[in-house]
């Protein structure tokens, strides 16, 4: 088999587990499981990071996909894919980094009390969360589209 397709396959099941653990990081902050949330959460992240060292990696190795053979439907689907991986490493990196501005005003353990109106760091935290996560989701949707071309061109 193509070692580049061994790669992508190996990524979108990294990319499937970053989706889920987000979507179950989100459940728990539902609950109020804020230690959770975090753990889940920052499974996530590691899991990003690990894609994105092993990128450079796969480049320098095996090289890039050459795109002059692949038709304009599976061109589009990869920009596609790439704008909404921008919106979740963006969304991601300013959750993160408001999160780490936050984290010392949290309880330690038991469930984070509901407040009517939380501090506004953690009101820009929520949205730049969910921008990350929908837009994890749908980097890995149209990420299962860009290996099904490829896997069909292979
Ligand atoms: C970059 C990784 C993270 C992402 C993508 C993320 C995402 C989210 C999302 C989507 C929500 C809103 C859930 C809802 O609408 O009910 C949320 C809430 C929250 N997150 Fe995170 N989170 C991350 C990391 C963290 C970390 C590390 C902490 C703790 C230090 C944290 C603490 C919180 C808190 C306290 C809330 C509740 C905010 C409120 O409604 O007052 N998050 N997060």
């Amino acid at each position: 088999m193509d070692p580049k397709l061994v790669y992508w396959t190996w990524a979108l099941f990294n990319f499937l587990l970053v989706v889920v653990f987000a979507s179950l990081g989100v459940r728990r902050i539902r609950e109020r499981e804020l230690q959770r949330h975090k753990r889940m959460m920052l499974a996530a992240s590691a899991l990003v990071i690990t894609f994105l060292v092993s990128y450079p990696v796969k480049v320098v190795t095996l090289g890039r996909e050459d795109l002059e053979v692949w038709e304009a439907l599976s061109k589009w689907l990869l920009r596609i894919h790439e704008t909404f991986i921008v919106g979740m490493l963006l969304g991601g990196s300013y959750a993160g980094w408001r999160a780490f501005g936050f984290r010392r005003s949290l309880p330690l353990s038991g469930l984070l009390p509901r407040e009517p109106s939380p501090p506004r760091t953690r009101v820009l935290h929520r949205r730049a969360g969910w921008v990350a996560v929908v837009s994890s989701a749908c980097a890995f949707l149209t990420a299962c589209g860009v290996l099904w071309g490829m896997y069909a061109r292979a």
